[in-house]
């Protein structure tokens, strides 16, 4: 038998003292869905590459068709899981009125809106979203193949606009977020009750610095994680706990 799910009670205090609420997802959140979360080691035909190491313009300048099969890969992988009851908690949360709530994530994935929920932001792109490594231009959904079986390379296809190459719309590293996204995660961070960091090793910048400006605005800053963080040091409260486990416990507590 797992153990029961044990929520920490201040966490229901400052939850009932909340007139706004944004949870800050990362790949944790999509873990029990099957989506391996970025830092766990690749299985399969990636088992040798590290994603920090396709996760850059420079991997894309040196072998576009290897970072092209990755994520179309990834894309695919995704599309065959499904939300896990961690994403259906926060859409069913996130209907009550009687709340200002907001999901930001950081994750690629489309999980969180497949259970319903409006995503305010995703800081680092969207694997279904593909444009023009050139001039930008957004590449339809339905003009892109997703090959049956996985392969290590397959040529990008070409722009209509202007023939350079269509790349993901995700952000890679050394590469800005989307101003918009991030700005309206700012605003968020500048007025929130109350912050869940849920499923985030906090490692990565600037996304991870909106907890700590929430907390400066005077937020309350709460991680839901099983392992410790580069967040730990910082939230008021640390709860121990997997995303599709807390998240139902925390809904059905504050609904009863
Ligand atoms: P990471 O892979 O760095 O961290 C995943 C976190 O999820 C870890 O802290 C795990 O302990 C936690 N975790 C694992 N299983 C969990 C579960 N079932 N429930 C809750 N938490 C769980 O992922 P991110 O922090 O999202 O960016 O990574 C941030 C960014 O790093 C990614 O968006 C990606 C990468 O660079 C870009 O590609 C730009």
């Amino acid at each position: 038998m797992p153990n029961p799910v044990q929520i920490p009670p201040l966490l229901l205090d400052a939850i009932r003292h909340s007139r706004s609420v944004s949870v800050l997802s990362g790949a944790g959140m999509s873990a029990e869905s099957g989506v391996p979360t970025f830092r766990d080691a690749q299985t399969g035909l990636w088992a040798r590459f590290r994603p920090d190491d396709l996760a850059s313009p420079e991997a894309w300048d040196a072998d576009p068709a290897l970072v092209w099969a990755w994520y179309l890969w990834r894309a695919k992988l995704v599309r065959e899981l499904e939300p896990n009851a961690g994403h259906r908690a926060l859409a069913e949360w996130a209907s009550r009125r009687d709340l200002d709530f907001s999901i930001i994530t950081q994750n690629v994935d489309d999980l969180h809106e497949r259970a319903g929920s409006e995503v305010l932001a995703h800081l680092h792109g969207s694997l279904f979203a593909f444009r023009c490594a050139d001039c930008d231009a957004p590449s339809p959904l339905s003009s892109i193949e997703f090959p049956a079986e996985a392969h290590d390379r397959i040529d990008p296809p070409r722009c209509d606009e202007c023939g350079g190459l269509i790349r993901p719309g995700v952000v890679w590293f050394g590469e800005s977020l989307p101003l918009p996204e991030f700005q309206a995660a700012h605003e968020v961070m500048e007025t929130v009750d109350l912050v869940l960091v849920v499923g985030s090793s906090s490692m990565v910048f600037p996304a991870a610095g909106l907890p700590l400006m929430a907390r400066s605005f005077g937020a309350s800053v709460v991680e839901i994680n099983p392992s410790d963080t580069q967040l730990t040091e910082s939230a008021h409260i640390v709860w121990r706990e997997t995303a599709a486990r807390a998240l139902p416990a925390l809904l059905s507590a504050i609904s009863a």
